[in-house]
């Protein structure tokens, strides 16, 4: 079934760089083989690299040999979608050529661009695309996909805005930011909102504490000098993927799953972030460099961009006022691991305590995002034996069953950008308010003269990460097993 699919041509800008070969196009093979993109849907890389078109084809299939054990018969009929254009992306003569491939009588008018370059070429490309007639849709509906960073803090995101604007509609711009369309991110949706025994606890009331936590045991492989340059942990990773788990675990309930209602409710739970307090920033954020990063190629002499970063937040409304939200990322970490850990408040009296019997512990609920789909929650019951003592127990539940293919998340976001679904991209107002979280934590860090901490690889970052939990017992939760 092609389900009523359009047919459109797909455009990557970038196509011979690491995002394209390694997600989109595999990305793209995927919804080839499981029906979801029409006969006459073609897919055009353009890039710097020369490339003849049977060169680039062949390219490409021996890329996706390797993963596609099961579906090399279906190799031929996708490489045959491909054309490869060559040229600088900042020459006009580029676009009208550009122009002239998507007039030949076998190109779909229907237009898919897909940014998957480096940022500062964002504007030149979506120029290019205009002064080429590409962005009119009078023929033919046209999208342009736009790789996050979207800008690099406020002003430059407004000035990014500011110039796409010229070109184009909102309801044509997508902003991407995979981590949405994980599925187990997804699933934080489903879990909340299609269930109704969380929604009851889902408040201050209940809810001591939320972690968030995305740890990678890569360091900075291949990409020190753009990551270096960028600017660490708290832009790469912070401003965008976590605080969009943020926003999906606090949000109200929607009234529909329609675009403009999910992303409405995002956006109100990133405006009600209390600002964080400059002046006490020790407190409430944190940022270190794995030991060896400073000596990384690419990475500028005595750079201060942070390899990891933690910050405790606070969403200053009805349901979630004075609840902690700690956020924290971080390269050569010990594991990769990403998870949401969420601590429940103790009961009232605590019956089962004393005359050397151990209180109860807190319960816990913990959603793991990857490697694991699972979902745990973690109760105390009681020793068997005489005495009342109890200890901690869980349940576990494995989100999807033996043989289940899980879908990538760019699987997902390529076909919902064909379908024109923008629930899972991000609206301007969304990344305007992320953008005004993290600033200030990034202008109060380039301020501070002393380097970031350091940690060794291999560990879960800087001991000083647990001093955002102040004199509490709380503490991180590293794992989907046992606390501590
Ligand atoms: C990207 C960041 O957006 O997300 C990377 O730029 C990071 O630094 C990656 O490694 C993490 O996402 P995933 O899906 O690979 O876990």
């Amino acid at each position: 079934m092609t389900c009523g699919i359009v047919p459109h041509a797909y455009v990557i800008f970038g196509a011979t760089g690491n995002l394209a070969t390694t997600k989109l196009l595999p990305a793209l093979f995927q919804l080839h083989c499981m029906d979801y993109l029409a006969a006459d849907v073609k897919i055009l890389g353009c890039g710097r690299t020369p490339h003849e078109r049977d060169g680039w084809r062949a390219e490409v299939r021996q890329l996706l040999l390797a993963g596609s054990a099961g579906q090399e018969p279906l190799l031929d009929g996708f490489v045959r979608r491909l054309d490869y254009l060559a040229g600088s992306l900042q020459d006009a003569a580029f676009y009208a050529r550009l122009g002239a491939w998507a007039l030949q009588g076998e190109c779909p008018s229907n237009m898919i661009f897909y940014l998957s370059v480096s940022p500062e070429l964002y504007v030149s490309v979506t120029a290019g695309l205009a002064r080429a007639h590409l962005l009119h849709e009078r023929n033919g509906w046209r999208r342009l996909v736009v790789e996050k960073p979207f800008g690099h803090d406020l002003e430059s995101a407004r000035a990014l805005q500011h110039e796409l604007d010229a070109h184009l509609k909102e309801e044509q711009i997508y902003r991407i930011d995979h981590y949405v369309g994980k599925e187990s991110v997804q699933n934080l949706l489903v879990l909340r909102f299609a269930n109704l025994i969380l929604e009851p606890l889902w408040n201050r009331h209940f809810i001591d504490h939320v972690q968030i936590t995305h740890a990678e045991t890569v360091g900075v492989d291949g990409r020190a000098s753009y990551y270096d340059r960028s600017g660490g942990a708290m832009r790469d990773m912070i401003q965008s993927h976590l605080l969009q788990v943020l926003a999906l675990l606090a949000m109200e309930p929607p009234v529909s799953l329609e675009a403009e209602a999910l992303r409405d409710e995002k956006v109100k739970v990133l405006k009600s972030i209390r600002p964080v307090d400059v002046s006490q920033l020790h407190g409430c954020a944190v940022r270190a460099q794995y030991a060896g990063y400073p000596q990384e190629a690419g990475v500028a002499a005595g750079s201060h961009t942070e390899t990891y970063a933690a910050l405790k937040l606070y969403v200053d409304n009805w349901r979630w006022r004075d609840v902690p939200f700690y956020l924290r990322t971080g390269k050569c970490l010990k594991e990769r691991r990403s998870m949401v850990a969420v601590r429940f408040r103790e009961p009232p009296m605590q019956l089962f305590q004393g005359n050397g019997i151990a209180g109860a512990h807190p319960n816990w609920l913990l959603i793991g995002i990857q490697p694991d789909d699972v979902v745990r929650l973690e109760i105390s019951a009681k020793v068997p034996g005489l005495e009342t003592r109890t200890r901690q127990i869980s349940m576990d539940a494995s989100v999807g069953s033996p043989g289940e293919r899980k879908a990538d998340a760019y699987e997902e976001l390529l076909l919902d950008v064909i379908q024109g679904d923008r629930s899972l991209f991000l609206r301007y107002d969304e990344v305007k308010a992320a953008w005004s979280i993290v600033d200030p934590v990034m202008r109060g860090w380039a301020e501070d003269e002393h380097p970031p901490l350091q940690y060794p690889p291999g560990s879960w970052g800087p001991k000083a990460a647990g001093h955002l939990f102040g004199q509490t017992d709380r503490e991180w939760r590293h794992t989907l097993g046992c606390a501590g």
